[in-house]
């Protein structure tokens, strides 16, 4: 009888606050490699996942560096196929200057896609997080060609003659709006491989990250209040939404970017056209 392929399930920023739910999760129905750029972060990560029972290999990883993300694809392709693909790594305002942030968040997840869409099993589902930041983010319709090639040699170059000054919270909103676009554009491409791609947008999370925006931008207390279900969302509601996105359930969902975002973008999208609850 002919072996199975084995499968396995690919976490980047798997030992962050979203990370380590989405891993915890898929680790319940099968072998996961996490991937990180926090040394230490990742192994205590890794560790805590194998003493669940869960199957677990951590490889260090920069998502940034195509030779990092090379390697990355490789340990996965020896692994099996891929099942789930959940990208989470990403940095915020806050954590680098606007060129790291782009590096990061898009260049980054262009990366991700492009040594992984070979590999990912018939059925395979890959979810990227995004932001609602990419939803709200000024310049979007000026950017939006640039955003789609984030690829191209001479990228950045071309996103400040169409964006104009960047700063870190303008860049961390149109990467992240690169991401959504990154994920609707391979769409037909995943689909003929059998396999499909959606990014989640998450509002207001309790997480490391969430908590450090928080502190460092007054206007983040002001979305809190204006969010309907006024309160912080979780990682594990993300990793919920992510799992179900990755699963059979979720078979003729593609291309789409889903706001796990307890209401707050849909408010902030209706008060700039001036509508009224
Ligand atoms: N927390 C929020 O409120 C919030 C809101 C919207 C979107 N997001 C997005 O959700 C994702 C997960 O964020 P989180 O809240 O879990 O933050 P987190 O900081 O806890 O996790 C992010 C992880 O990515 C890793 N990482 C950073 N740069 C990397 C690189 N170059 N290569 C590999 N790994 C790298 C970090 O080490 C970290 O473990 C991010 O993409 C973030 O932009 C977060």
């Amino acid at each position: 009888m002919a072996q199975e392929t084995r499968r396995v399930s690919v976490i980047t920023g798997g030992s962050g606050g979203m990370g380590i739910e989405c891993a915890r999760l898929l680790a319940s129905e099968g072998p996961i490699i996490i991937a990180d750029i926090k040394a230490r972060e990742l192994e205590s990560a890794a560790a805590q996942l194998r003493k669940a029972g869960g199957e677990v290999t951590s490889v260090l990883c920069d998502v940034s560096a195509a030779d990092s993300v090379a390697a990355l694809a490789q340990k996965a392709a020896a692994a099996g196929q891929v099942q789930a693909l959940i990208h989470t790594a990403g940095i915020s305002p806050t954590m680098a200057d606007w060129r790291r942030i782009m590096s990061v968040n898009l260049i980054g997840s262009a990366l991700i896609e492009r040594a992984f869409a070979p590999l990912m099993a018939p059925g395979g589902a890959a979810v990227f997080i995004a932001s609602m930041a990419g939803h709200t983010v000024q310049n979007a319709a000026a950017a939006a060609a640039v955003l789609d090639r984030p690829l191209a040699p001479d990228f950045i170059e071309r996103l400040e003659q169409v964006a104009g000054p960047i700063d870190p919270g303008s860049a961390y909103g149109l990467s992240k709006q690169g991401v959504i676009q990154l994920c609707q554009r391979v769409t037909p491409a995943w689909a003929k491989r059998g396999a499909r791609i959606n990014s989640i947008s998450p509002g207001l999370i309790d997480t490391g990250m969430g908590k450090l925006e928080f502190a460092n931008q007054p206007m983040m207390a002001m979305m809190l209040e204006q969010t309907p279900l006024g309160r912080w969302g979780t990682a594990g509601e993300i990793a919920e939404v992510a799992v179900f996105l990755c699963s059979p359930k979720a078979s003729f969902v593609t291309g789409i970017d889903i706001l796990v975002d307890g209401g707050m973008t849909n408010v902030l999208a209706r008060q700039a056209r001036g509508l009224t609850s």
